[in-house]
């Protein structure tokens, strides 16, 4: 069940709990008195019905959203894989195994954009999606991947530490990707606002990741423009951007909600030096 859905116990819970007097509404007609209690109980329910079903419209629509936002990077990995198929079928030298590659990316994409709407649906319609568990080095690394082609036109350098490590957290792997895939987005567009703005240095991006006991934390830093402390305590609103061209405001807000679900956190801050600096925390799945 949904956090804010309103149940048909709530409303029973809500008609028993409510004085009668509360209920009823002043009436001028005495000639007519209306079964005061069963009438106005009735229409209690009618407005508990209305405000219930607006509860869930108005979750349906932020699901929506967050759905048209994360199908933004399967299907941009499968433009650039359905591309580079394409030039390669117009070269001779090209291998079977080298176009069976190209394929697999296409179809492992395609899998991946399957999940996240199969995700959202059962979320909707309160399925228990039952036990998940996700390795949070390999979701880094297939996030990287995933970005791989973003990250060469835009000339940045990317590093992950602990990417050997096995960290099993209670998302699922797709989940885990998406939160991967929103931050590491932003850090590369955080780098093109500064050479935007007139810099020409090198653009780095690392993710390192720790255990520390039963805490698993994983900081993803940049050297891109940077954040101010009133922008980074705002930035979890969603629809919150300061990119009025390309921006939504839902990453960093999509990837609080997967984090607290599981108990965990992540807060954004300005790096060290230079840039940004997002810091992640969750607990570790027993036994890892
Ligand atoms: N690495 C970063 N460096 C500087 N600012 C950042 C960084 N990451 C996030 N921000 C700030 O947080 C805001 C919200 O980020 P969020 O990912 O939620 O939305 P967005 O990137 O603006 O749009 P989108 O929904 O397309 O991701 C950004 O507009 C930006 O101001
Ligand atoms: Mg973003």
């Amino acid at each position: 069940m949904k956090p804010n859905e309103i149940t048909q116990r709530d409303i029973d819970n809500w008609s028993r709990c409510t004085p009668t007097t509360q209920l009823c509404r002043p009436t001028t007609c005495a000639a007519e008195p209306a079964p005061r209690d069963s009438f106005d109980l009735r229409e209690a329910r009618q407005l508990f019905d209305t405000l219930a079903a607006k509860s869930r419209l108005a979750d349906l629509g932020e699901q929506s959203s967050a759905l048209a936002h994360e199908l933004r990077q399967p299907l941009f990995s499968i433009s650039v894989a359905n591309e580079n198929l394409r030039m390669m079928l117009g070269r001779s030298d090209m291998t079977r195994s080298q176009l069976d590659k190209a394929i697999t990316r296409i179809a492992e994409q395609v899998e991946r954009a399957q999940t996240i709407i199969d995700r959202t649906l059962a979320y909707a319609s309160g399925r228990d999606m039952g036990v998940v568990s996700a390795d949070v080095a390999v979701a880094a690394n297939n996030a990287v991947e995933f970005l791989r082609p973003l990250f060469e036109t835009a000339d940045i350098e990317i590093d992950v530490g602990g990417a050997r490590m096995s960290a099993a957290v209670g998302l699922c792997q797709v989940e885990a990707e998406q939160i991967f895939v929103n931050i590491l987005r932003n850090a590369a567009e955080s780098i093109e606002a500064r050479r935007e703005a007139g810099w020409e240095g090198s653009g780095r991006i690392a993710i390192c990741i720790m255990k520390k006991g039963d805490i698993l934390q994983c900081v993803v830093s940049d050297n891109g423009a940077g954040v101010s402390c009133e922008v980074a305590t705002a930035v979890f609103e969603p629809f919150f951007t300061t990119k009025p061209r390309v921006g939504t405001g839902l990453g960093l807000h999509i990837c609080r909600q997967a984090l607290q679900k599981v108990g965990g956190e992540v807060r954004l801050l300005a790096g060290k030096r230079e840039g940004a600096r997002v810091e992640i925390e969750l607990p570790l799945s027993l036994g890892s």
